[in-house]
This record gives C-alpha cells, structure tokens and sequence, in this order.
C-alpha cells in the first residue's frame, strides 16, 4: 500500500514519520511533481499538478473539516474524498464558541477596559434568556457547541438543511425557517460549510433579521460573510459586535478595518487547529477499513459541496 502527503505550506515531514509508524506495512512518502503512483493520498490545498498525476488513487484525505479549496479542483469522478471528522476539532470549537459568547454576554471586555483605567465598576447582570444563540450548521461541530452552550443555560436555536432533533435545542431546517431561526437569536454561531449555496449568507439582509444588539461569531469560512453589511450593522447600532477566526483573505490583509474595529475581536483562524496524532489515528483507522470493505464517516458528498 502506497501512501502519499501532500501539502501546501505546511511540512509534510511530522505526517509522514507519524502515518509510517501508524501503519507499517505501508510505504509513506510526501510527494513531488513527477513522483510514482499512490493509493491514497493525505492532502491539504494541494495543486491541480497533483491531482493530474495521481489518477489512480482510491481517497483523498483533506487534513481539515472544510472541503471548499479541495473541491475547487478538478477532481476524477467518482474520486472518494474524505474529510476530518472531528478528530479533536470538536471541543476546541465548543470552548471558542462558549468563550465569545461568555465575554460578550458577561461584557468582560468592558470590565476589561475599566480595569486598565484602574476602575472598580459593576455593571448591571443581564439575564441570558435575552441572549438566545442561534447555531447555524448542525453537523460534527454545530453539534457539539449547541450542547456546551446549552451547559451555560444559554435559549438554544439550531439551524440545519436536513431537520434535525437535538435535546434542548429549537431546531430549524431549510431556507424557508431562516427568517424565524434568525429571528429567534440574539448570538449568531456560524459553523456551515461553504458551498454555493451558503456563500455570503450572512449578508445584511440575514443579518438585520437577528433581534437588536445581535452579535456575529464566525468560524466557519470568511466568504460566509459579507464584511461591509457586518461593518455597517455594527455601526448603525442593530448589532452589538463580532468575534471572527475567519476571512475572505488568510492572513487578514493590515489595513482591513476589521483589525481596529473597536466592537470586533479578531483571532487568526484558530478555533479549532487540526491535530496530528488524533488525525493520524482517524485517517489510518478509515485507510484499513475501507481495505476490509467497510463504510467509513466523513465521505464527503460532491453534489452538495460537503
Ligand atoms: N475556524 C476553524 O478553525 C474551523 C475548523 C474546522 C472547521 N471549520 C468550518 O466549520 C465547518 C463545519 O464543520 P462540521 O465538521 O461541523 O461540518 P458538517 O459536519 O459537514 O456539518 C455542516 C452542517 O451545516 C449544515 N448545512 C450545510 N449546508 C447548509 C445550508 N445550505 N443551509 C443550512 N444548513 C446547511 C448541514 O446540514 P445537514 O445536517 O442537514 O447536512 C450540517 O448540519 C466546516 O465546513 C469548516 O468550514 C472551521
């Protein structure tokens, strides 16, 4: 079996030494143009010249949930493409998302700004009934922060394409319940994966729908987002702020207004980092069973974009 990495600016060194030792039998190797024929592949933004000379191979391994960059290349048809299925993602995401919402909810920030002045100041406790966060994407991820927001007595909303049934939470599906889901919420949560579809869905008309003094937590794909109507709601007044890890350009270009907004929170997507052992594991795990024949998670669907 022949196992090949290739990454985009990223050492595929650490991978190889570890898929090596996790699956001995196997013969390892990161590529380069030109490089003899593999069975699977491990990759992460790699280049059409890859996909070109590996006609052969039986899965494509993304190193990361989303699919969007893999799936704008020329992919064989019928070509397996298998994405991360949590392996470690999951919790990171659940305490960032609890985080942003904590610090927005508790206002920390505030306390924040008052200690730097040397201030001993209260403010008045706000009740978390008025802070109903609306979780758009119910997948791996989505899941997993409704349920750790829910520990927090946070009113849970879950946005979903297929209906979904989640304890505590007031679930919604399909285009025709977002007005009412967005209505419902005060924090949004995005964790959708790009797809044509969901491109620029947080735009001002979905935006001004959130209820007054709404806040914006984006963790999903930056082209979710559409910067200025954001910018322009936070000015006006309708929404309160964000915390964004992602963006339409990685790293944040310098003079992005983003960067010195005082009422956004910037983190340099960083939510939730793959990591290497558990994706080691999980990608081994899912090379063997598909070896035996058996059905593995996280096959991505190339008709729906993930
Ligand atoms: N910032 C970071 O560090 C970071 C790290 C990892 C992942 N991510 C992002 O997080 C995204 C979600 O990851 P995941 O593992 O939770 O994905 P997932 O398991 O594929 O879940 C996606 C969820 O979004 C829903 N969805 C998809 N298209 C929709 C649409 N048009 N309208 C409404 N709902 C829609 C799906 O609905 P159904 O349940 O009906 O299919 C599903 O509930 C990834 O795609 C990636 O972009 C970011």
């Amino acid at each position: 079996m022949k196992i090949t990495v290739c990454f985009d600016k990223l050492s595929p060194d650490p991978w190889v030494q570890g898929l090596q030792s996790a699956l001995p039998q196997a013969r390892v190797s990161a590529w380069s143009p030109g490089a003899a024929q593999a069975d699977w592949a491990i990759v992460w933004t790699p280049p059409q010249q890859f996909i070109d000379e590996q006609p052969g191979l039986q899965a494509l391994f993304n190193i990361g949930a989303g699919v969007d960059a893999l799936l704008k290349l020329q992919l064989p048809p019928g070509l397996k493409v298998v994405r991360l299925d949590d392996a470690g993602m999951s919790v990171q995401m659940a305490e960032y998302v609890c985080h942003a919402v904590i610090r927005h909810f508790r206002e920390l920030d505030g306390y924040d700004a008052d200690a730097q002045a040397g201030k001993w100041s209260y403010r008045k406790p706000r009740s978390r009934s008025d802070f109903p966060v609306g979780v758009m994407g119910l997948g791996v991820l989505g899941q997993r922060v409704a349920r750790a927001l829910k520990v927090f007595d946070f009113p849970v909303n879950g946005y979903s394409r297929s209906p979904k049934q989640l304890d505590g939470v007031r679930c919604y599906a399909g285009p025709e319940a977002l007005p009412a889901f967005l209505q419902a919420s005060r924090v949004l949560v995005n964790l959708m994966p790009l797809t044509p579809e969901t491109e620029n869905i947080l735009n001002h008309t979905t935006l001004s729908q959130l209820q007054k003094g709404g806040y914006v937590i984006n963790v999903a794909r930056g082209s979710h987002l559409v910067d200025e109507d954001l910018l322009s709601l936070i000015d006006s007044g309708h929404l309160a702020g964000a915390m964004l890890d992602v963006f339409r350009t990685e790293p944040l270009p310098a003079a992005h207004p983003f960067w010195q907004h005082p009422k956004i929170s910037v983190t340099p997507h960083t939510s939730a980092r793959t990591l290497r052992e558990e994706s080691i594991a999980q990608i081994s795990g899912k090379i063997l069973a598909l070896q035996r024949g058996e059905p593995i998670n996280g096959v991505v669907d190339p008709g729906r974009g993930y």
